[in-house]
C-alpha cells in the first residue's frame, strides 16, 4: 500500500522496444529516457516508474531496465531520493539547451481548412467580464458559501466514501439515482407545490444541463422560442448554439408580457421563463399572467420551461407557487438547481418532465453523458433525507433577509429616489435602474477596477436596453460590507455621470 501511494504520480514514457534492432534494450531505454528529457516531455523533478514496474511495463527482465537506469544516473540525467524513488534530475533544468516546448510541434496548424459546427460559431468567444464570479460586494449568483454546513457535508462524504458498495462503481442510471429523485420529489410537492412523482425527476449538472436537454428534445434548429428581455445570458446562449430563434418578449413589473409574446409570435414552440423570480429584474409573474401564459401554451401546444433557480428565497411572503403546479395540461418542463441552496460547484440539478416525455429526455440524456456521476447523488440525498438541506434553507432565509433589508437601508439613505429598485422580495440579488443617460456598462468597469462588482443590466437585453442599471447580489455580501460599498458605489457613479 505504502508502496503505491510513494510511486503514484510516476507515469512511463512511451517507449518503443523493439526486440530485432542491433541496439540493445538497455541503449533503446537510455535513449527514449535521455531524448525526452533533453526535449522536455519530461520535467526536472519528475518521478521515474521503478524498474521493476517499468520491466513490467514492457514485458522484458529487469537487467536491462536496470543497466539503463544506473547509466541516466551516472550521467546525471536521474537523481534517486532515499525512500523516495527515482526522479527526473532537478540540476538539469539549467544546464539543457533545448529550450523549445514540446508541445510545440502538435500545436502548429497545418493548411487544411479547419471546419467548426455551426453551433461554435453562433457563439460569442469565452471571456469573462470583470464582474463575473468574484466573491463580495455586489456579486451577482453567489451564495454565503461560508454558512454552508461544511462539516455535515464532510462527515457525509467521508461515511459514503467508506461505505460505498461496489454496484456504485457501475455505470448510474440515466434519469439518476432513485433516493436522490425521490427527496426531491417530497421538497417539491411540499415546498413548490410542484406535481410530481419521482419517476418524473431526472437528475442533471445544473439549470444549464436542464435547458440544454430540453432545447434538444424539445426544438429544431429555426424554431421560435420566447424568452425574456432582460434575460438569464447563459440561457440565450443554449438557444442561439441550438439554432433556435430567439423571440425577446418585454419584462415589466408583473413579469413577462404574455400578449406582447403572442403579438409578436403566437406560434413559439416553446417559452423560457423564471416566474417566481425573472433573472436579473427579480420581478415574480403574477397570477393572471401565470394563467394567460398557461392558457397560450393549451391553446398553440407550445412548451414552457420553467427556471425555478432561486425561488426558496422569499422574504415578506411564502414561496410563491410554481407555475408547474399550476398546469393541468402538461406543458411545463419544471427546472431546479441546488447552485444557488447549497453550493453551484457540485453542479447537481434537475428536471421534472410531463410523464410522456420522460422517454425521449432519457434517451437524449443517454446520449449526452450516460448518466450523472453517483457519488455526489448520494451524499445530497442523504443530506436532503437527515435534515440538513431544510435547516440550512431557514438559516439561509433568515440571513439573506437581513443582508436584503441592510441592502435596501442603505440603498434608500445612499441614493434616495434616485435610483429605482426592483425585485427585491426574493432570491439573492436585485435590480436597481439609473436615470436616463447614464452608462451603466461604463459605470461598471471604473467599479471593477475598485473591486465593487456591479454587474450592468444593459448587457442582459436582447433588443436596445429599455433601462440602463445594475442587478447587486447580495448573497456573498456581509451585512457590515453592505453599507460602506453602497457608499463607494455612490461615489463611482457621482464621477463617472459625465
Ligand atoms: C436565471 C438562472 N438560472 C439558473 C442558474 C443556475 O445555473 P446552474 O444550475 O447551471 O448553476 C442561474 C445562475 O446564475 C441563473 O441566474
Amino acid at each position: 500500500m505504502q508502496r503505491a501511494r510513494k510511486t503514484a504520480s510516476a507515469f512511463s514514457p512511451l517507449i518503443a522496444i523493439n526486440r530485432k534492432s542491433a541496439r540493445p534494450l538497455h541503449r533503446q531505454i537510455y535513449d527514449a529516457y535521455r531524448s525526452t528529457i533533453v526535449g522536455r516531455t519530461l520535467s526536472s523533478g519528475q518521478q521515474i516508474p521503478s524498474t521493476r514496474a517499468l520491466a513490467s511495463e514492457l514485458g522484458i527482465s529487469r537487467i536491462p531496465v536496470l543497466n539503463a537506469y544506473a547509466q541516466l544516473l551516472a550521467e546525471g540525467y536521474f537523481e534517486t531520493r532515499v525512500g523516495a524513488g527515482t526522479f527526473v534530475s532537478r540540476s538539469l533544468s539549467k544546464r539543457i539547451v533545448a529550450p523549445q516546448n514540446p508541445c510545440a510541434v502538435s500545436t502548429q496548424i497545418g493548411s487544411g481548412p479547419r471546419r467548426l459546427a455551426r453551433s461554435s460559431l453562433l457563439l460569442p468567444p469565452y471571456k469573462r467580464d470583470p464582474w463575473v464570479r468574484h466573491r463580495g460586494a455586489f456579486s451577482v449568483s453567489q451564495p454565503a458559501l461560508d454558512a454552508f454546513p461544511f462539516k455535515i457535508w464532510a462527515n457525509l462524504v467521508a461515511r459514503h466514501g467508506r461505505n460505498a458498495p461496489t454496484h456504485s462503481l457501475e455505470y448510474g442510471d440515466p434519469i439518476g439515482l432513485k433516493q436522490l429523485r425521490e427527496v426531491i420529489a417530497v421538497y417539491l410537492r411540499t415546498s413548490r407545490a410542484v406535481r410530481c412523482e419521482p419517476q418524473q425527476i431526472m437528475i442533471v449538472s445544473g439549470s444549464q444541463q436542464a435547458l440544454d436537454l430540453s432545447v434538444r428534445v424539445l426544438l429544431n434548429p429555426g424554431n421560435s422560442i420566447w424568452m425574456e428581455d432582460p434575460g438569464y445570458w447563459l440561457a440565450r446562449h443554449v438557444l442561439a448554439a441550438a439554432g433556435c430563434r430567439i423571440i425577446p418578449v418585454p419584462v415589466d413589473a408583473d413579469g413577462l408580457d404574455v400578449a406582447a409574446g403572442i403579438e409578436r409570435c403566437r406560434t413559439a414552440r416553446a417559452a423560457l421563463v423564471a416566474p417566481s423570480h425573472q433573472y436579473p429584474l427579480g420581478v415574480t409573474m403574477g397570477a393572471s399572467r401565470r394563467l394567460q401564459l398557461l392558457q397560450w401554451a393549451r391553446q398553440t401546444g407550445a412548451w414552457i420551461i420553467e427556471d425555478d433557480y432561486d425561488s426558496e428565497y422569499r422574504f415578506e411572503s411564502k414561496p410563491i407557487a410554481s407555475l408547474q403546479g399550476l398546469d393541468d395540461a402538461s406543458r411545463v418542463i419544471y427546472i431546479g438547481t441546488f447552485s444557488k441552496v447549497l453550493f453551484p460547484a457540485l453542479r447537481v440539478g434537475y428536471l421534472v418532465l410531463p410523464p410522456d416525455l420522460v422517454d425521449p429526455f432519457l434517451a437524449v440524456r443517454h446520449a449526452m453523458d450516460v448518466s450523472p456521476a453517483h457519488f455526489h447523488q448520494a451524499v445530497l440525498a442523504e443530506f436532503i433525507a437527515e435534515g440538513h438541506f431544510s435547516r440550512h434553507l431557514r438559516r439561509m432565509r433568515a440571513l439573506y433577509g437581513e443582508r436584503r433589508s441592510v441592502l435596501l437601508d442603505s440603498l434608500h439613505r445612499e441614493f434616495g429616489s434616485y435610483l429605482k429598485v426592483f425585485g427585491n422580495v426574493a432570491g439573492m440579488h436585485l435590480a436597481v435602474t439609473v436615470p436616463k443617460g447614464l452608462q451603466d456598462r461604463q459605470m461598471a468597469l471604473r467599479a471593477a477596477a475598485e473591486s465593487l462588482w456591479l454587474w450592468p443590466l444593459s448587457p442582459f437585453y436582447a433588443t436596445k436596453p429599455a433601462q440602463q442599471g445594475f442587478v447587486l447580489g447580495f448573497g456573498s455580501t456581509t451585512a457590515a460590507e453592505i453599507p460602506p460599498a453602497i457608499r463607494q458605489m455612490h461615489k463611482i457613479l457621482l464621477a463617472t455621470r459625465h
